[in-house]
């Protein structure tokens, strides 16, 4: 029996020096000390033992136990220790490395137009409202003087969601909503940028989403004059000073009267050539002088109070002046075309 011990004693030390992990090791202290072990099993053979030899051999058990034991605990720590080691090593850091590049993103052309706008126009006294995309049929239309039936309804081709609800052609029924927000009284300066959607198919100028940023004054005494000297300002902060302006008459059931304003052509300088097809100008916006009808029904006294409004075309804006051909670039976001506004780089 002893011979048996001291027999096991050395399989397990050579064991436990052979092992090169900590699972090996683990199975090495299951195997040897574990319940069902080889140790216990020859202690099982005991009562073999004279009475003198038993305290003898139980002794010696302990004491191979002991020893493994002793060995396991020794080899687990240096064991541990290399784990911690050639996980340091693994995860070094080469500090010498070059960094990779990060690709920052940059505001989208129309969102830095419109940004632009409002803060040439906040420097005009505007404040900026927003109104809803899904709009009643009354404020789209009729609160602008286009009462069910209107045939000038058809000049944009609308979305709708029920009878009463579409979504809205234009900014223009903001015009509405704020007004009669005041009940009547006082002045009205705003700005309203917003998303609006027509019945168009999608080509080179046309868009089924578009964006407008819709304007509107409001005061006693507010002239054509005034409406033409803000479109001037416009057009001079956002195209260049040595830009013209010119006004032509038009038609909008909202104001009366109605104008189109176009801008002298940059690349002709007014001679002619294909991007102003040989007129010298551009067609920017539309405008007019705010509708009496359109004043009363928002609740205004006609008599007291004029006002002027615009409705400029974000995209076209941003067309004009970046050299955009296309429309549908802005809403593709072919990240080709968006990095050329980049800022960054
Ligand atoms: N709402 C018009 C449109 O979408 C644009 C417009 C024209 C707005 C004249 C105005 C305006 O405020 O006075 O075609």
């Amino acid at each position: 029996m002893e011979q048996r011990l001291v027999e096991l004693q050395q399989e397990a030390l050579e064991g436990i020096k052979k092992a090169t992990d900590l699972k090996e090791l683990n199975d090495i202290r299951v195997s040897y000390l574990g319940k069902k072990g080889p140790i216990t099993e020859v202690l099982k053979g005991m009562g073999k033992l004279s009475a003198e030899e038993r305290p003898k051999m139980g002794a010696l058990a302990n004491e191979v136990r002991d020893v493994i034991a002793q060995a396991i605990e020794e080899k687990q720590s240096i064991l541990e220790e290399e784990a911690v080691a050639k996980k340091l090593a693994s995860e070094t850091i080469d500090v010498t490395l070059p960094g990779r590049q990060v690709k920052t993103g940059n505001h989208h052309p129309l969102t830095r137009i419109i940004e632009e706008i409002e803060d040439l126009f906040i420097g005009m006294g505007y404040t900026i409202a927003e109104g809803p995309e899904v709009e009643s049929d009354y404020y789209n239309f009729e609160a602008l003087n286009l009462p069910k039936g209107h045939p000038a309804r058809d000049m944009q081709d609308s979305f709708y969601i029920t009878e009463e609800l579409l979504l809205r052609t234009h900014t223009s029924p903001m015009q509405a909503r704020t007004m009669e927000k005041q009940n009547g009284k006082g002045p009205v300066k705003i700005i309203c940028p917003g998303k609006v959607y027509r019945r168009d198919n999608d080509d080179a100028t046309h868009s089924h989403q578009f964006m407008q940023i819709e304007g509107l004054v409001v005061d006693e005494n507010i002239q054509m004059s005034d409406l033409k000297g803000t479109l001037d300002v416009f057009a001079k902060k956002m195209f260049g000073e040595d830009r013209e302006i010119r006004l032509r008459p038009s038609f909008f059931p909202f104001t009366e009267p109605s104008v189109e304003m176009d801008i002298s052509c940059k690349i002709c300088s007014g001679k002619g050539c294909n991007v102003c097809k040989g007129t010298g100008w551009i067609e920017v916006l539309g405008a007019g002088m705010v509708h009496p009808n359109v004043l009363e029904m928002a609740g205004y006294d006609s008599k007291k109070y004029t006002g002027f409004a615009f409705g400029i075309g974000s995209e076209r804006i941003a067309m004009l002046k970046y050299g955009i051909d296309d429309i549908r670039h802005y809403y593709t976001n072919d990240v080709r075309f968006l990095k050329q506004f980049s800022i960054h780089e």
